[in-house]
């Protein structure tokens, strides 16, 4: 029997032993750049004459590996294998499929400095969100396979004199995977493992500008024995061959992480029925953010400074639970404004490798083209109080920035900018507060620092988000502890790490008998 889950306790990278493991990690990594990566149809490995690089987001002229592109003869193979190989995988023993990710676990678990130092590279992280970020990939993988084998167990129902009834959860068939780029080792093997766990197939389709990391997570499944197409891998052009495989008769449900546009084309494309097609299309869409920190009158400011601006600028604000509005009371709004100030001008802004990173590059040219544009509607619509330019610029670089006196209806406190940028709101009394920090289409992640109880169980029944945090960061949800996911535009709020997730990738079937 299976230990209890707990989390992955984190590197402490204030201790030098681990920060030199990290550099071997790092030089082995380093040596490997560069190299091609092929498709992984059925256990096939394809290479295509169409690649596309994958760069170092601080180091524009580093590439990260040459990965081979799916066109849609490639879409319709990897299709029809994983409808062929559901057959099969669909009857094995739950224990079994468990077993995979319990492998895969420990292997991640041993070389866990060698996936984090990839994602320093492909994703800029530091190297401290890049070991959060593979721990709760163990988590995922340890979380998911304990819960397939409790969701195995004889199912609680009311008893029957006449009868033996049983409810089994059974798998849906063939699930299109798609990942986002910001936490591409974490939410894609979340993801995909939990699809696969529960008995589906899979057909994978990574974020286009973190491909080698999920190569690398593919190579760590076949590493387990993971039979050939269970999980089809096929890096291509989110557009044309999402689409192709969004449409498919044969794709039974599609598990989506990303922005709110590329999510409702999903879910209207789904919607539609094609010929030969049998079954209402499943979609599990998390999609963004727009969250919110908000602060009381009465309530420690040295606290809320800090957690303002780690929620800010964490990963350079690339995260879906990133704070992109601090709304403060207008009694402490000058007091908490200055400490953030202060906090975020320390900020170190380097390359995200090497130790003593704050933050690194934001991931791409369209990101940093579209950042810049917030921050120059951002001077329309507040006062920059902190950073709005650009660093290093071999890489996309952008300074923590802070606009101050911006209304909560201002674009940039309403849309998803996705990057180190945050507004600060003031409001007359807690109400106001809540109620800006509701009067988005999101609906995520928010945080109050308060010390007042009854402004908390108010806050507990009118904040509108999936993830509620009370005098503590908005980001850093742990598996098991924190079930994530969003209300409104924020998604279908499918709880991944959370006990319902698996039920999203199963069907429940009844069986009673009398004998
Ligand atoms: P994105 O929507 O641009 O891309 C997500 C994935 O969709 C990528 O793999 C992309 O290639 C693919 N894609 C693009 N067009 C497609 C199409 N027509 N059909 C099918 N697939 C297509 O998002 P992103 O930039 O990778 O990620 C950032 C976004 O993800 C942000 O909005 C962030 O808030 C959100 N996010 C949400 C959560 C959450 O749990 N709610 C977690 C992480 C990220
Ligand atoms: N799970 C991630 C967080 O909570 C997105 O920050």
């Amino acid at each position: 029997m299976r230990a209890e889950f707990k989390n992955e306790v984190f590197v402490d990278f204030k201790d030098e032993r681990n920060n030199a493991e990290f550099e071997a990690a790092l030089k082995k990594v380093e040596a490997e750049l560069g190299k091609e990566y092929p498709l992984i149809i059925g256990g096939e490995k394809i290479t295509t004459d169409r690649k596309a690089a994958s760069i170092n987001p601080a180091n524009k002229t580093q590439t990260i590996g040459i990965v081979s592109q799916a066109d849609i003869p490639l879409a319709e193979k990897a299709i029809q294998v994983a409808a062929a190989t559901f057959e099969t995988w669909k009857r094995t023993d739950p224990g079994e499929r468990a077993r995979y990710l319990y492998r895969a676990a420990a292997i991640l678990r041993r070389r866990k400095h060698e996936f984090s130092a990839l994602m320093t590279l492909e994703a800029g992280k530091t190297r401290v969100e890049a070991d959060v970020e593979t721990a709760e990939a163990i988590d995922f993988l340890e979380f998911y396979g304990r819960e397939m084998q409790r969701l195995s167990l004889p199912q609680p129902l009311t008893v029957s004199q006449e009868e033996e009834n049983e409810l089994y959860y059974i798998p849906l068939g063939v699930g299109v995977v798609i990942p986002p780029w910001n936490f591409p080792l974490a939410i894609m093997a979340g993801m995909t493992t939990a699809a696969l766990v529960t008995g589906n197939t899979v057909v994978l389709k990574p974020a286009s500008t973190t491909p080698v990391i999920a190569a690398k997570f593919m190579a760590l499944l076949e590493e387990v024995g993971l039979p050939a197409g269970v999980v089809n891998f096929l890096p291509g052009p989110g557009g044309q061959v999402g689409d192709y495989l969004v449409d498919h008769p044969l794709t039974r449900f599609i598990s989506f992480t990303g922005s709110r546009d590329v999510g409702l084309r999903i879910n209207e494309r789904a919607a539609k029925t094609h010929p030969g097609q049998k079954w209402i299309k499943r979609v599990i869409a998390e999609m963004g953010g727009k969250d919110a920190i908000v602060v009381d009158n009465e309530a420690d400011l040295e606290l809320a400074a800090d957690m303002i601006t780690t929620s800010a600028f964490g990963f350079s604000g690339q995260k879906c639970s990133a704070c992109s509005r601090a709304i403060i009371h207008e009694d402490v709004y000058d007091s908490v404004l200055e400490k953030v100030v202060e906090r975020a001008s320390k900020l170190i802004m380097s390359n995200p490798a090497e130790a003593g990173a704050n933050l690194g590059p934001v991931i791409d040219e369209k990101a940093y083209a579209k950042i810049l544009e917030y921050i120059e509607i951002g001077k329309q619509e507040g006062r920059l109080v902190l950073g709005g330019g650009t660093g290093d610029s071999n890489g996309y670089f952008i300074e923590p920035t802070i606009f101050a006196d911006v209304e909560s209806t201002a674009r940039i406190s309403q849309e998803e900018i996705f990057g180190p940028v945050v507004a600060f709101t003031k409001a007359k009394s807690f109400d106001e507060a809540l109620e800006f920090a509701n009067s988005t289409d999101y609906g995520l992640t928010g945080a109050v620092i308060s010390r007042n109880g009854a402004h908390l169980e108010q806050a507990r029944r009118e904040f509108h988000v999936g993830n509620l945090y009370f005098n503590r960061k908005c980001t850093g949800a742990l598996v098991g502890t924190h079930p994530f996911g969003g209300f409104n535009m924020s998604g279908t709020d499918s709880k991944a790490g959370g006990r319902d997730y698996l039920l999203l990738f199963t069907q429940a079937k009844l069986v009673s008998d009398r004998f």
